[in-house]
């Protein structure tokens, strides 16, 4: 079958040599992404402080606003920083935890990273509320849903689950908090480049993500989308000089907060990561996240009817409504198995307790879905008749 996708493939040196079954945790790496950091050092050899007011100034929204294309934002709402971990802290610390309304709600299978920020937030006064999956694998809605009330300040909750891949319903999530006076944080990592959604239409307050997995952008650069209407009423205590209103008058004191979306900001922007990062996000852009994920639905289904007729346990997401870009198998000695993979130029990842996790993208072939399994099949084979001698 033609697959026009397949095009792409020409922007990933590496696919030459690798079979890259890994972009759940780091996309491949475009070729303009290259050309893009020999600009960043050309400028600042050649511009030097010039480059400042050239354009890198500017860049935390300017490539904010290439995400919002990807999420549906508007121009100015999408703003660079490091990691999510930071526009965690950026919004939890924008919010006023000491009155009655304190409770964060939350679901076990978020990333720990953000669990770390909740719990340390109790020292401002939050309750943290966590639903727990009772399989591993999904987040009961009802559940989630009945934890959201009167007493919620905010609901933060990842779009597509990282472990699971397990994708969530955000739209009823939205409609609860909301229908309840509570706000909505969704860490869309796992799903923005893969899964489509519209940070507009779902009505979503804040959406937070980084670069480093399907964007294909590699390390540093993290988006924060916040719902234009809430500016005027956020003032996040995580704050720095790039997010005054006036941040060349080096003005002392408390800060006047700029009255865009800068004033999400904090100091000095990560201009190479930023560089590195816009080249996966134009390609993300031109594809578009609809075809994206029709080839993912069609090659993770693949994947599992592959797997289960190699004799594979399947274990992830079978309802393909509610599963994202990952597919995985418990396979016996999956971390021995995944060793062997790798040294065969074949890019997974293993989790205790879950196992092989495999994401093709919209640059993998269904022959390399052909091997992989089949690689596989073999490493196991030949790992339990050694053993069994
Ligand atoms: C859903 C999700 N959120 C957050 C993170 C980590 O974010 P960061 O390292 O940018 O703070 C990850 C990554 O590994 C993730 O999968």
């Amino acid at each position: 079958m033609h697959d026009p996708l397949l095009a792409w493939r020409s922007e990933f040196p590496t696919l030459d040599h690798t079979v890259h079954m890994i972009s759940h945790s780091l996309g491949a790496m475009p070729a303009r992404a290259r050309t893009r950091l020999k600009q960043f050092a050309d400028e600042w050899t050649e511009r030097s402080i010039r480059a400042w007011a050239e354009g890198w100034w500017d860049m935390p929204i300017a490539v904010g606003d290439l995400i919002g294309k990807i999420i549906d934002a508007p121009s100015g709402s999408v703003v660079m920083h490091q990691n999510v971990s930071i526009c965690q802290q950026t919004v939890l610390s924008a919010l006023d935890w000491s009155g009655r309304r304190n409770k964060l709600v939350t679901e076990s299978l978020n990333f720990p990273s953000n669990h770390y920020i909740f719990h340390n937030w109790a020292r401002y006064g939050a309750r943290v509320v966590q639903v727990d999956s009772s399989d591993g694998l999904t987040v009961p809605l009802e559940q989630l849903l009945a934890a959201i009330d009167e007493e919620t300040l905010l609901v933060t909750v990842s779009h597509v689950t990282f472990r699971s891949s397990y994708v969530q319903d955000l739209a009823a999530i939205v409609e609860k908090a909301h229908r309840v006076g509570a706000l909505v944080l969704a860490d869309t990592y796992q799903s923005c480049g893969t899964v489509p959604f519209s940070a507009r239409e779902l009505d979503l307050d804040f959406v937070t993500g980084g670069s480093v997995k399907w964007l294909c952008g590699g390390p540093g650069a993290a988006y924060l989308y916040v719902k234009p209407s809430l500016w005027p009423t956020l003032n996040p205590a995580a704050t720095g000089w790039m997010a005054h209103r006036a941040p060349f008058d080096f003005v002392p004191g408390a800060i006047e907060y700029a009255d865009d979306a800068t004033r999400f900001l904090n100091g000095t922007p990560a201009i190479p990561a930023l560089y590195a990062a816009m080249s996966g996000y134009e390609i993300v852009s031109e594809i578009g996240v609809d075809r994206i994920r029709a080839k993912s639905m069609h090659q993770t289904a693949l994947l599992i009817e592959m797997a289960e007729e190699a004799g594979l346990v399947f274990n992830g997401v079978r309802d393909g409504r509610h599963r994202g870009g990952v597919v995985i198998f418990d396979v016996p000695e999956g971390k021995r198995v995944t060793a062997e993979l790798l040294k065969r130029d074949i890019l997974v990842d293993f989790r205790p307790g879950a196992g092989i996790r495999l994401a093709p993208h919209f640059y993998t072939t269904d022959e390399e879905l052909e091997r992989t399994i089949y690689e596989i099949r073999s490493i196991s084979n030949t790992l339990f008749s050694t053993a069994a001698h």
